[in-house]
């Protein structure tokens, strides 16, 4: 594998996996659009070297269904604004009419796949679909980290088939940031402030964290999940309940070896789903027909009290059910940026997350704001992610499962 600042792209027409899973509004328009920013000096370096870029991404969950919700052409004509050039858009790379045009790409062209994950064969590590995409390049960039943790095709087979194989700039900044958080040298106090929804991904991060990590402080579903596991009603509070069980076991571990700190109040709604005005309630108090939707007062200051006092931070996932309710984010998101500020080194993580800190103006007051979520736990617990591995292992030492070759 070579760096990607020494590689030259010259006439080369470089594969280049982006991760362009941004979020979009009702009308498909880009809400946070800060991924695809993040891409563009990578395929940038690819032009101004006189090669010519064909950008590989997912977008959703479409589960290999072709569903025009989840087309990448709608992102089009902003990649060709902010590069510039004109961005073919290739629908079906499968056919040989659209390999044709692919092969006929010149150097400065810019093409832009279909969604890989309308093929099935992008789930499930294809070989023959990833070959497919391996032919249609000369070299393989990998510059999606935020979905290195997938064993997909196109991000763990298709560089296995690629004899050129370079980290792309984003790939590079992630892994020389996250890094600092896994090495046994980071400062302490430690703390990983943990929400969002997505409970069973941080549910095995957790037992990471809890050797690592001074403090843990939960929000959101998350929250709600180990409050549950505790005997506490929440009312109608959304919890993940598969993670019950596991939340009970993990409490017991966590609480000798961190300070696991849950949320003592919340900002709660009635379960109506009407624009109503929201109170506040002790955690042990939700009355039967409302929901948790933030953390609440007391909750933001214990938050913040431990945050300020901390050299080392980790947040993933906003501790508000949506940015609805965002005083508990933005409580959070304020300590983060004075800990910073008094030298600590913090890292944001999670698409919300990032999203949020750059609503509400925090992010030049942070440390880092990663791209990834689920791959930043992933990693954070075990550095050989699929997508890294396959950059530095050869087609026949891969150690990869049969099935994927
Ligand atoms: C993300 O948004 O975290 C990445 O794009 C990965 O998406 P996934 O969780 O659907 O694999």
């Amino acid at each position: 594998m070579q760096s990607i600042q020494a590689y030259h792209f010259h006439h080369k027409k470089a594969l280049i996996r982006v991760d362009f899973n941004v979020p979009l509004d009702g009308w498909g328009r880009i809400a946070d659009s800060a991924r695809i920013d993040r891409s563009l000096p990578t395929i940038r370096k690819v032009l101004d070297d006189g090669g010519s870029a064909i950008l590989l991404s997912h977008l959703g969950r479409p589960e290999g269904v072709k569903r025009p919700q989840f087309s990448l052409v709608q992102l089009r004509p902003y990649l060709q604004d902010r590069l510039g050039v004109p961005v073919l858009f290739i629908p079906d790379y499968t056919s040989t009419q659209a390999r044709k045009k692919i092969a006929q790409l010149q150097p400065g062209q810019v093409i832009l796949l279909e969604n890989m994950r309308f093929y099935p064969g992008e789930m499930t590590g294809q070989r023959s679909f990833a070959q497919t995409l391996a032919a249609l390049g000369d070299v393989y960039v990998q510059d999606a980290f935020s979905v290195c943790h997938r064993a997909h095709a196109s991000i763990a087979v298709t560089p296995l088939h690629c004899k050129d194989r370079v980290m792309g700039f984003l790939l590079t900044e992630e892994l020389r940031h996250i890094s600092k958080l896994t090495t046994e040298m980071a400062s302490k106090p430690f703390t990983a402030i943990v929400g969002g929804a997505k409970v069973t991904d941080k549910i095995q991060a957790l037992h990471w964290l809890g050797k690592r990590a001074n403090n843990i402080l939960l929000g959101g579903v998350l929250a709600n999940t180990f409050h549950q596991a505790l005997g506490t009603s929440l009312g109608h509070s959304r919890v993940a309940e598969e993670q019950v069980r596991n939340a009970r076991t993990l409490y017991d571990l966590l609480q000798k070896r961190v300070n696991l700190v849950l949320p003592t109040d919340a900002v709660v709604v009635p379960h109506t789903g009407e624009a109503v005005p929201t109170t506040t309630a002790q955690i042990d108090t939700i009355p039967a027909g409302c929901s948790a939707v933030d953390i609440g007062p007391a909750s933001r200051q214990t938050f913040s009290d431990i945050i300020e006092g901390s050299r080392t931070i980790l947040w993933i996932g906003s501790v508000g059910a949506s940015e609805k309710y965002q005083e508990g984010t933005q409580a959070v998101a304020k300590a983060v940026a004075n800990a910073t500020q008094q030298g600590a080194f913090s890292c944001i993580g999670g698409g919300d997350t990032g999203k949020a800190v750059r609503r509400l103006g925090y992010v030049d007051k942070v440390s880092y704001v990663s791209t990834a979520g689920g791959a930043l736990l992933a990693y954070i617990q075990d550095s050989d992610l699929p997508g890294l591995t396959s950059l530095v292992r050869s087609l026949y030492s891969s150690g990869l499962p049969v099935s994927l070759l």
